[in-house]
């Protein structure tokens, strides 16, 4: 706790929880402005992402992740498996971040919001993103990226090369 006139202030650890598959140039604004709110950021990788078989492994997904946030002493790189809601309470985190980009990500995240903090007392902040990656997404990076676009623009460098990488070790151009 750090004092302000003498009255006890709350220092926040926020959880910014995701599957990164992979981490995109909106997830890493999105972690850049939690990092100037939240004295401590926890981005906490999912272990299986739901609907479909990740892009990456964890290590890979939290290694990228480590690579792109090294400049801010304040963000950790961390993974769960089950709930977030267990997650939260295990490492004793005071509020979940979540970012928003267009307005139909708010419809979907308000339930998962009342359910977190239906299970674990725990709010959800949103941070939106800026308006240029309103359109970025891990999936859509990946069909693009697989169907031979250029995504230089959509994810950082060490994610770009990452993903070159796994190409040529399938064999594929
Ligand atoms: O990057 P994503 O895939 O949109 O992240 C979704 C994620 C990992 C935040 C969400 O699926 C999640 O919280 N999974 C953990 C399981 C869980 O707690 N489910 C109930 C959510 S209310």
């Amino acid at each position: 706790m750090s004092t302000h006139n003498g009255v006890k202030l709350p220092q926040s650890h926020a959880v910014y929880p995701g599957s990164f598959d992979p981490p995109t140039n909106g997830h890493l604004d999105v972690i850049a402005r939690a990092a100037a709110i939240f004295p401590l950021v926890t981005v906490a990788v999912v272990v299986n992402p739901q609907k479909r078989s990740p892009f990456f492994v964890l290590d890979e997904r939290e290694e990228m992740l480590r690579r792109c946030t090294s400049a801010y002493p304040n963000v950790r790189v961390d993974h769960f498996r089950g709930l977030l809601a267990d997650y939260i309470n295990r490492i004793s985190a005071d509020v979940i971040v979540k970012g928003l980009r267009v307005v139909s990500d708010f419809e979907n995240e308000m339930a998962f919001a009342h359910m977190n903090r239906s299970l674990s007392n725990v709010d959800t902040t949103f941070l939106m993103s800026d308006s240029s990656y309103s359109f970025v997404s891990s999936s859509l990076i990946k069909e693009v990226f697989l169907q031979g676009g250029d995504i230089a623009k959509y994810v950082p460098a060490v994610v770009l090369e990452c993903m070159q990488q796994k190409r040529l070790a399938h064999g594929r151009k």
